[in-house]
């Protein structure tokens, strides 16, 4: 064997290469608030910001151009409370910029997360109770959030909260109001991860007491992903999800070797600051690096990849 004879120039390189990353691959992350003409950057997330609906309509449509296809939405309310009500209130920010995205670009594919710490004033991501996340109280707040989004548009809802047995009632919640063909993707394998740093700057998140220990997975665990990914593919999950993607790739590859749905990987916020950090200091070449990221996550059993570099990779800046 003599390995080097398939690497002697690009043509066989190409030829014999296992993993390609197209745009169809990848899943944009927006952020959107209340206001008007706003396109704020975010700090610790370069050339990522929060867009008032105006502003966001123009992105979409650049997006749409450059040949991005599906966009995750986060909403960022003006009000926070208890209960999180931002998330399903009448007029949520969030439905809204579903209908004003399907309005002008019914073939953007819109997905919705749902939680509750972007909406909740102590930053968890369901209702508490004696200071504990109650979990089945929590259940028909997040599926009155994932029909109200359903009924403003939304392809697809993608439940980002970790309460056991969300995904069933979520389905059921959905079923019963006849939206059969709203798809369904879990964060099945959501880690308790410190990369979540930047995102929770942007959709100023953080919990204001103790941390999400009680319900996203501790790092240190495997086996119980598959326990979790196994859970909602019975529950109805039609795409399950690890998240982060880069330092849990064995989870992807474990899931891919022992599922045969579809898979998302969530390249998250601290995944790309980091890279972002690096470039700015002149340490490493951002763009290889995104790129070999991205390579590296489909390689290891990815479908879908949601990453934040997704616009520059659209611009065909990664290559
Ligand atoms: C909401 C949610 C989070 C992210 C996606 N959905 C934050 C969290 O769980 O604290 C993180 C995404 C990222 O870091 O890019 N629960």
């Amino acid at each position: 064997m003599r390995g080097r004879r398939l690497r002697t120039n690009d043509v066989i390189r190409s030829m014999v290469r296992e993993t390609v990353v197209t745009c169809n691959d990848l899943i944009y992350p927006l952020f959107v608030v209340e206001g008007q003409g706003i396109k704020e950057e975010i700090k610790s997330m370069p050339d990522n910001y929060r867009f008032s609906l105006d502003t966001l309509v123009e992105e979409v449509k650049e997006l749409y151009e450059l040949g991005l296809k599906g966009v995750l939405l986060f909403g960022i309310p003006d009000h926070k409370d208890h209960i999180g009500s931002g998330a399903y209130c009448d007029g949520n920010i969030v439905s809204r910029a579903i209908s004003v995205i399907k309005e002008n670009f019914p073939d953007m594919y819109v997905i919705a997360d749902v939680c509750l710490c972007e909406y909740t004033d102590h930053g968890h991501c369901g209702f508490i109770e004696d200071g504990y996340v109650n979990n089945d109280k929590t259940l028909p707040l997040l599926a009155k959030t994932a029909l109200s989004y359903a009924k403003a548009g939304a392809d697809m809802i993608a439940p980002s909260d970790m309460m056991d047995r969300r995904i069933g009632y979520i389905r059921k919640a959905l079923d019963d109001a006849g939206f059969v063909n709203t798809v369904l993707m879990s964060y099945s394998a959501k880690y308790c991860s410190s990369f979540y740093g930047p995102f929770r700057d942007a959709a100023d998140s953080s919990p204001k007491f103790g941390d999400r220990k009680t319900y996203q997975m501790d790092p240190a665990n495997s086996r119980e992903a598959m326990r979790e990914i196994m859970a909602d593919i019975e529950e109805g999950a039609d795409i399950i999800m690890v998240k982060p993607a880069l330092p849990y790739l064995d989870i992807i590859k474990m899931a891919r070797d022992n599922t045969n749905v579809p898979i998302c990987a969530y390249n998250v916020s601290g995944e790309y600051s980091m890279i972002k950090a690096g470039e700015k200091m002149g340490w490493i070449d951002g763009k290889k690096v995104a790129l070999e990221s991205l390579v590296s996550i489909k390689r290891a059993g990815a479908d879908m990849i949601i990453t934040y570099f997704a616009k520059q990779f659209a611009k065909g800046e990664l290559y």
